[in-house]
């Protein structure tokens, strides 16, 4: 068996982390789960949950992967002696396997993009880019079938020759770099005719727009972006040495996200205001909105084809690692056994995402409790697993691990921040979880 390797710097740690953290949950679900949601009521709530609930759950998962060192279908039998806790772990397995599945129909649209951005079989000149473009691209069965097979499979790749370290290096500069892409858009969509109206619309909070289930997507929301529950984070922290600082790295990783969400807001919604959509698209509304916003730029073209670029690169430093997670889970961190898991799992991945695409053109009809399959996938996920496998985790730290152990992981407490996490986590996340679960039932 290999020794769990370990991160060199407390910076590689972070930068991976974030890598994974940081993808299509911030910059495509946002906007679309804003719009759909209320816009500056999901705003607030998304703000109050990934600060007071998300936060704290990442600490804590970030804190029994450095206590467990090990990969996550086994973690919670070694730290707790108790073998079907493991199923937590499992959970988490099962949320991967499915979230990859409908992530890839994103990646997917994003590569289907860049080809005809790219070949100019899609251009700005006579407008063509418009939600009527959008809907022919994804409406055809085997191009996105075909997109999102190149997107698992450049994932799988990746993943089979270990070149992850690369990528990580390259994320140092390709995510400024989309950061400075999103100020732009921003900048651009912001001087639009009519831009106020969807500033107002994202940045007011107008309490009669929140719903029972606007604040449960909400908080489906957080878990998504910051990775909880499907045990991604307790993997990354479970390389971490110890003196690695998992709260600085907390910190940065919620603050990352927030700011990329924010501004995929103010991106999006005074462009929607503008050119006259509606808010409420669904998963199709950043690639119906932005080549609008590019078309209004001078080489706009050339600036989308690279903003499409990043946009993937995002996509991908996550998809790797919902499939490493996978590898690792199944490989017991066996090397050998590396190449045929990544590939079993790459396929098992393929044949489930095949219907979240469809949802799209031919299962487009196929509707039931959430909506379409892709709906239905994406709920499954956010709002079930996630929620389940992080209300595990806070039971068995708050009731199960012992408190000295987990306060010499928290590391050093300069701010006496320790206990009141501790107690937050022990009575206060697990209710509050729970509650949010029996309302969506009622
Ligand atoms: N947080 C990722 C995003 O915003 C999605 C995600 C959830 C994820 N769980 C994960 C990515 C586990 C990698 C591993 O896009």
């Amino acid at each position: 068996m290999h020794k769990q390797s370990q991160w060199k710097s407390s910076t590689g740690f972070i930068l991976a982390s974030a890598g994974s953290a940081i993808g299509l949950g911030a910059m495509w679900k946002f906007p679309y789960m804003a719009g759909v949601n209320g816009g500056g009521a999901f705003l607030l709530m998304f703000l109050v949950f990934t600060i007071f609930v998300g936060l704290p759950l990442l600490i804590m998962e970030f804190t029994v992967g450095k206590m467990g060192k090990t990969y996550t279908t086994k973690i919670y039998e070694k730290l707790t002696q108790k073998k079907w806790l493991n199923i937590i772990g499992w959970n988490g397995n099962l949320a991967v396997f499915i979230l990859f599945g409908f992530y890839s129909v994103i990646g997917g649209w994003i590569i289907i993009y860049i080809f005809n951005v790219a070949l100019q079989i899609i251009t700005f000149s006579n407008d063509t880019l418009s939600a009527v473009q959008f809907e022919a691209v994804i409406g055809n069965p085997w191009l996105t079938i075909a997109g999102q097979g190149v997107f698992i499979l450049l994932t799988m790749v990746i993943v089979m020759m270990g070149v992850e370290k690369g990528l990580e290096k390259a994320s140092k500069f390709m995510m400024p770099l989309l950061f400075i892409f999103l100020i732009i858009i921003v900048i651009k969509s912001l001087s639009l005719d009519g831009a106020y109206e969807g500033l107002k619309y994202i940045l007011q909070p107008r309490l009669e727009d929140i719903t029972m289930e606007g604040v449960l997507f909400a908080l489906g929301q957080s878990f998504f972006t910051l990775s909880l529950g499907t045990t991604g984070m307790i993997t990354y922290a479970s390389y971490a040495s110890k003196e690695m600082t998992i709260k600085t790295s907390a910190v940065s990783i919620v603050a990352m996200n927030i700011l990329v969400s924010v501004l995929a807001g103010l991106a999006i919604f005074p462009a929607i205001a503008a050119f006259g959509y509606k808010p409420t698209e669904g998963p199709g509304l950043l690639f119906k909105v932005l080549p609008k916003v590019f078309d209004q730029m001078a080489m706009g073209q050339e600036f989308y084809l690279i903003f499409l670029i990043l946009f993937l690169f995002a996509a991908l430093t996550s998809s790797i690692s919902l499939l490493e997670l996978n590898v690792s889970n199944f490989t017991k961190n066996d090397n050998s056994k590396r190449k045929p898991v990544a590939l079993y799992a790459s396929l098992l991945v393929f044949v489930i995402s095949i219907p979240a695409t469809l949802s799209f053109s031919i299962l487009k009809g196929v509707q039931f409790a959430a909506g379409t399959i892709f709906d239905n996938m994406d709920f499954l996920v956010s709002n079930i697993l996630m929620p389940l496998g992080a209300l595990g985790t806070t039971l068995v730290v708050g009731q199960l691990l012992n408190k000295d152990d987990l306060k010499t992981h928290f590391g050093n407490d300069k701010f006496k921040l320790f206990m009141p996490w501790y107690y937050l986590v022990k009575f206060v996340l697990p209710v509050v979880i729970i509650l949010i679960f029996i309302v969506q039932f009622i």
